[in-house]
């Protein structure tokens, strides 16, 4: 009788252990499910605990704060089930039935799958609680029940459904895009409701962006298709070192994309990588057919360049190994908005501590020394020359982003 009760005790506390270890596996897996989903860039203010939120988002409809993830049981998740928090996931609904902002991006993670997201949710488990509760939120002035219409015009919820017809990493690069990474958050534009158009999928987009404490700045998250005015110049060996590195010859990260290389795609698997990079490559589109600058409005910047730019760029535009990515062909110089163009030429790419280009210097700022007509000619010349294509910028375009 004793014997067997050893057994069933020692049984049991077997049970036990594979079920912590099948916890523990869960979480692991979990944790880069959060990095691919670069959860930590939202939901952690400057100075404050990772995932416990708190960091303010500037929307068209006002402030957001991003909230508490940890499981705390009073100010983050620590209350919730699985199931609310699939919910959250899916639909973009908290635990106590109220709508969230799609400020958080739920219309994309709504594409990942259920073992995703239920490994996602046992590695928040094993986070050390934090007790923080965010600010107040005054967008809509804290109306959310116009939400649930928002919800039934542009949400489609459900899992990313595989294409037989491509390859396993096309699939994967394409459920990474469209579901945990969500690159359309801010590449594609969104219409005036401010949902993304599916019709538009990836041309780009403008996002607002905090570069200090309570100072905003438009910028343009370029066109990633396979198009002259996107990333056609861009081999897959090119995209894969610049999700690894943040640069290369055909471009490098600052402004908003800083956050999305540090703490997501710099830290994806190479593989994971490659298949992103795979995808985006096929994704053919139309080219730009839009009006172009004129031969006289880029010529009137082609002294400009010379004089400032062409040291490190080449007059070419080809870029220099040792200095600096090409301006030809390259998409944030075609970009349909100029703003993250006019912000490099004024501000400098402004690197993240994280993000050193190997052997490049860092470019300057050349704010001071241009005035609003000289930066937008410089602009227009990049814009004319070397095969590129894309509409004249004017000197008030300039301005609202100094
Ligand atoms: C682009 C910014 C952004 C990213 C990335 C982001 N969130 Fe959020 N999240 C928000 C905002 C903003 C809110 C608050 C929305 C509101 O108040 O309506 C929020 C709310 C939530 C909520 C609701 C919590 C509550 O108490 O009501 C959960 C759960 C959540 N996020 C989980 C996640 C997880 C998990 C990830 C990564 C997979 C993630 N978020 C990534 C911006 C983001
Ligand atoms: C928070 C907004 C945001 C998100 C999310 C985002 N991007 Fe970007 N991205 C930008 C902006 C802004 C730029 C233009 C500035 C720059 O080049 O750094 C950009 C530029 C790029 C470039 C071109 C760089 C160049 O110099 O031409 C690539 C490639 C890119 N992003 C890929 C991605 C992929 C893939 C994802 C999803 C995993 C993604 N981005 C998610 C904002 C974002
Ligand atoms: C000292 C060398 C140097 C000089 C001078 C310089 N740049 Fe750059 N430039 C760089 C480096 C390095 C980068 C990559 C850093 C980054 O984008 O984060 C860069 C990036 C850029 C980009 C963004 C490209 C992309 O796709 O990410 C543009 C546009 C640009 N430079 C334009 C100019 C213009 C216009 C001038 C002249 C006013 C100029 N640069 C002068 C070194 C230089």
């Amino acid at each position: 009788m004793r014997a067997v009760l050893q057994l069933a005790l020692a049984l049991l506390a077997l049970a036990g252990a594979q079920l912590h270890a099948a916890d523990s596996a869960a979480a692991e897996r979990g944790r880069y499910v959060a990095v691919t989903a670069n959860c930590v860039s939202c939901h952690t203010r400057a100075g404050g605990e990772p995932f416990a939120g708190g960091l303010a988002l500037q929307t068209p409809l006002g402030t957001l704060h991003t909230t508490n993830i940890t499981p705390d049981a009073d100010t983050g998740i620590g209350r919730w089930s699985l199931g609310d928090f699939q919910r959250a996931m899916r639909q973009g609904i908290a635990a106590d039935g109220s709508y969230l902002f799609p400020a958080f991006p739920y219309t994309a993670y709504t594409r990942m799958s259920d073992a995703g997201i239920a490994d996602l949710y046992a590695y928040l488990r094993t986070l050390a609680p934090v007790r923080y509760t965010p600010p107040e939120n005054d967008a809509l002035f804290g109306v959310r029940w116009p939400l649930m219409a928002w919800n039934a015009l542009f949400l489609q919820e459900g899992p990313y459904q595989q294409d037989p017809a491509q390859t396993p990493e096309w699939n994967r690069g394409a459920y990474l895009v469209q579901g945990p990474g969500h690159c359309g958050a801010c590449h594609t534009p969104r219409n005036l409701l401010l949902a993304e158009d599916p019709a538009r999928a990836l041309q780009g987009g403008v996002v607002i962006g905090e570069v200090a404490p309570g100072l905003q700045r438009s910028w343009f998250a370029v066109n990633l298709r396979n198009v002259k005015h996107g990333l056609a110049t861009w081999t897959p060996k090119d995209l894969s070192m610049y999700f690894a590195k943040g640069y290369g010859m055909r471009g490098a990260s600052f402004g908003p994309m800083n956050e999305v290389i540090t703490n997501s795609l710099s830290q994806l698997r190479p593989e994971d990588q490659r298949a992103i990079a795979t995808y985006l490559r096929s994704l053919e589109d139309a080219e730009y057919v839009g009006p172009v600058v004129s031969a006289a409005e880029a010529d009137a910047g082609a002294g400009i360049y010379k004089k400032h730019c062409a040291e490190c760029h080449q007059a070419n535009g080809r870029g220099n190994f040792l200095k600096a990515p090409a301006l030809a062909g390259n998409a944030v110089v075609q970009g349909e908005s100029s703003a993250s163009l006019i912000n490099v030429i004024l501000h400098g790419p402004a690197l993240a501590e994280s993000l050193r280009y190997g052997a490049w210097e860092e470019m300057p700022a050349f704010g001071k020394k241009l005035s609003d007509d000289q930066a937008a000619a410089l602009a227009n010349y990049l814009r004319g020359s070397w095969g590129n294509r894309a509409a004249t910028v004017r000197a008030e375009q300039v301005a609202a982003q100094r």
